[in-house]
């Protein structure tokens, strides 16, 4: 049995939800599935959107057998004309992303807006397809079409920390997954 584990960022608890064993092994078998959907495409290029996705694409990264390219890209989405609405920009992407095969690497997916603009800006320059997979995924929240191609681990809506996730800065380098208690 494992012993409960509890930390406090700022001013809230948290207890751990997922341990990083448990992690490990949901990483792994979605790499499998991505080495064996991608075994007969163009070779795939990997965008990890940090900070978040950091330690989710490092260990998904060391189990992706088939040949790839690996990208890293900022986000930095500030508000457009009142006609606009919210514009994203990327930044750091220094490949060529047309006619190439994109699979974004993501911390989490809630509602989907950031995923969805995502999609929007990777679009513009004519890749050949976008597939994302992400670590966690929260389905009562998650509102789009946009289908989500690979979800490590499904969660509830609740509020999550460590494994690259963080509350206001902190818990990124904590190997489990914590769970707001208070
Ligand atoms: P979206 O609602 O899918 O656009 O998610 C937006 C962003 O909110 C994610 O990329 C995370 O940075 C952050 N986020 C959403 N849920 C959590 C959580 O439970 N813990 C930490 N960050 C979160
Ligand atoms: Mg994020």
């Amino acid at each position: 049995m494992r012993i409960s584990k509890q930390i406090r960022l700022h001013d809230k608890e948290f207890e751990v939800s997922i341990w990083e064993e448990d992690i490990v092994e949901a990483v792994r078998r979605v790499a499998e599935r991505i080495n064996v959907d991608f075994e007969e495409r163009s070779m795939p290029l990997f965008i990890s959107v940090l900070n978040g996705a950091f330690m989710f694409s490092a260990e998904l990264l060391k189990n992706i057998t088939i040949p790839c390219n690996i990208s890293f890209v900022k986000l930095a989405s500030y508000r457009g004309e009142r006609s606009t609405g919210d514009v994203m920009e990327l930044i750091g992407l220094s490949e060529s992303i047309a006619g190439r095969d994109i699979i974004i690497l993501e911390d989490i997916v809630d509602t989907g807006n950031t995923y969805e603009c995502l999609v929007e800006t990777l679009r513009k320059h004519s890749p050949k397809s976008v597939r994302i997979a992400t670590l966690l995924l929260k389905p009562d929240v998650y509102s789009k079409e946009l289908p989500v191609d690979y979800v490590a681990i499904k969660v509830p809506n609740e509020f999550i920390v460590g494994y690259g996730l963080d509350y206001n800065g902190l818990g990124r380098n904590l190997p489990d997954l914590y769970t707001l208690i208070s």
